[in-house]
């Protein structure tokens, strides 16, 4: 499936990972990325932030200074997404190379934008901006109450009391209903091209839903 670009051989597939913190992405990003590459897809699988120099620059500083304002913030994912985009995602979109990404212009509406409160119109256009109009053919929401996701972090001792856990983990449950809520409603908005998941379900499960929905855009 060709992502909205005229440089991008038919043939190149953009998915990407969305969902709050300890829903699980990561885990289901690596299993599609094996699964792609086993039936000899060419595949790569990348994260935001970080997937370059200047990305994981951006990671590393966000989660060691908790006092950085809500614009700042902001631009330093945009600015981070903007190089990943150039760098690396439409240049492997470019070779016909599937593209996996672990969050991506949705992690910001949903949380600088519902979470923060920051302008979403103002986001849009950023968004817009940092990604040449690159959007995803497909994003996957691994969908969890942040109730359960807070008790599965608690479990793996990761909970927001912990001090590795990061400026969002560590924020309040009403900050990731928000979020939450930014998620559902991009993807109500836009249904053929977001798959909702329950994040809750055996991870085999959710790795055999997401490649049902896979396989036929490849
Ligand atoms: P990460 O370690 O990737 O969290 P997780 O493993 O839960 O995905 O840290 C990324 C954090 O950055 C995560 O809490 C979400 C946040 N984030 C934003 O707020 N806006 C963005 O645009 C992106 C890409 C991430």
């Amino acid at each position: 499936m060709a992502a909205r670009d005229e440089n991008i051989l038919p043939g190149s597939f953009f998915a990407v990972f969305e969902g709050g913190d300890g829903a699980g992405k990561s885990t289901q990003a690596r299993a599609l990325l094996g699964r792609l590459r086993r039936r000899g897809v060419p595949a790569l699988l990348t994260r935001e932030p970080g997937g370059t120099t200047l990305g994981e620059s951006v990671r590393r500083w966000l989660k060691s200074h908790r006092d950085t304002a809500p614009m700042a913030e902001l631009l330093l994912f945009s600015a981070a997404r903007a190089q990943l985009v150039q760098h690396v995602i439409r240049p492997a979109l470019s070779d016909g190379v599937a593209v996996i990404c672990d969050r991506f212009t949705a992690s910001t509406v949903a949380y600088q934008g519902w979470g923060r409160g920051l302008d979403l119109a103002w986001i849009d256009k950023l968004n817009q901006a940092a990604t040449g109009g690159l959007a995803p053919d497909l994003t996957i929401l691994l969908d969890l109450p942040p109730e359960a996701a807070l008790a599965r972090r608690a479990r793996s001792g990761d909970g927001p009391d912990d001090s590795r856990a990061d400026r969002f983990e560590a924020a309040p449950l009403e900050f990731h209903r928000k979020v939450r809520q930014g998620y559902l409603g991009l993807a109500a908005s836009s249904p053929r091209r977001w798959l909702v998941l329950d994040a809750a379900s055996p991870p085999q499960l959710l790795a055999r839903q997401v490649w049902e929905k896979v396989q036929p855009l490849l």
